[in-house]
């Protein structure tokens, strides 16, 4: 199954969506305000505003700071702009990272998580990988986990936070570490996917290295917007991170109930994992019922059986949880 298969292709038109991991959250009103005012700017984008706010948020100089077009350009910008020769990629995980170094022809290790509690052993990973990614909360796995025993000298740890707005306190961000580059999204909680925003924190003489590499003016005046917008909110995190985590475990307790769900893992985004135990007979039967859920085959270390849920509002969880009912 290809490294490119993303939820937007598997959700037919109209089907309630429950296999793309965006939030279906309103966007403040601030924001909105925001975003009319740039539509409304007929200048060329200007992100030092982004660059400053997002710094404010992080600690860090804005300096240190890479706007982006979606989280999903820096693996791109970062494979061929550094051209490494290997590299790491934890599994299961986002697939683009793999997809964008294979593209520079560079050789890939999979480092495979182990299912229970996808526990990582940093061990696996090649001393001589000169970059390594992974996921902080992982999809599809949710796993969160310290990942400081992958900070090495020499080489880059890519740490791809983008569902980490998602885990109040995010004690585990690793920004600021000279060896590490965080990405980070507003897709997913924002509800932002089709602005494509999101940025990356890194050492000061990577992030100018990356910027020399691309385009000017990729990043658009919506997506500055939204990020210096986003980054000086910390309200609108908190309270979507509380109300996922209800909903997410009213699905955990009812998924459980299902004799056809033999395992549902803990998760610390919007989204869980599951196996049960005829995958392509539970999607078939929830397409029938106009409601998409993602098959996570075409994550390496999964199979068939593996399907990944988004978590969205009461409502629909409520309609997704009668129609799994309806299947056993
Ligand atoms: C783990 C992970 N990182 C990054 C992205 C891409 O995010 P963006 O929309 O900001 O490019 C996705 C989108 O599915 C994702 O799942």
């Amino acid at each position: 199954v290809s490294l490119r298969l993303h939820g937007d292709t598997v959700a037919p038109a109209g089907a309630l969506d429950f296999a793309v991991n965006v939030w279906p959250g309103e966007w403040p009103a601030g924001l909105r305000d925001a975003l009319e005012r740039a539509l409304a700017d007929a200048r060329y984008p200007d992100e030092w505003g982004a660059r400053a706010a997002i710094a404010a948020r992080h600690g860090r100089d804005p300096d240190e700071v890479l706007v982006l077009n979606g989280a999903c350009e820096a693996f791109w910008l970062l494979a061929t702009a550094l051209r490494p020769r290997r590299a790491a990629c934890v599994h299961p995980g986002f697939t683009e990272p793999e997809a964008a170094l294979r593209g520079v022809g560079c050789e890939i290790t999979r480092v495979f998580r182990q299912p229970d509690g996808w526990w990582l052993d940093p061990g696996e990973v090649p001393t001589d990988a000169e970059l390594v990614v992974v996921g902080n909360p992982d999809n599809p796995t949710g796993a969160l986990g310290s990942l400081s025993a992958l900070c090495r000298d020499g080489g880059l740890l890519v740490v791809d936070e983008s569902f980490m707005d998602f885990v109040a306190g995010e004690s585990e961000s690793l920004t600021g570490d000279p060896s590490v580059v965080v990405v980070r999204s507003l897709t997913k909680l924002w509800s932002l996917a089709g602005i494509r925003a999101g940025y990356l924190l890194g050492p000061r003489a990577l992030v100018t290295r990356l910027a020399a590499c691309r385009q000017p003016w990729s990043v658009n005046s919506l997506a500055c917007a939204a990020l210096a917008w986003c980054s000086a909110d910390l309200e609108t995190p908190a309270r979507v991170a509380r109300e996922v985590a209800v909903e997410r475990e009213l699905l955990v307790a009812q998924l459980a109930e299902r004799p056809f769900v033999r395992r549902v893992w803990p998760s610390a985004a919007n989204f869980l994992l599951v196996e049960v135990i005829d995958g392509p007979a539970v999607v078939a039967a929830l397409l029938d019922r106009e409601i998409a859920v993602r098959p996570a085959e075409s994550f390496p270390g999964l199979g068939p059986n593996h399907v990944r849920l988004a978590v969205r509002r009461r409502g629909d969880n409520e309609r997704l949880l009668a129609a799994l009912a309806e299947l056993g």
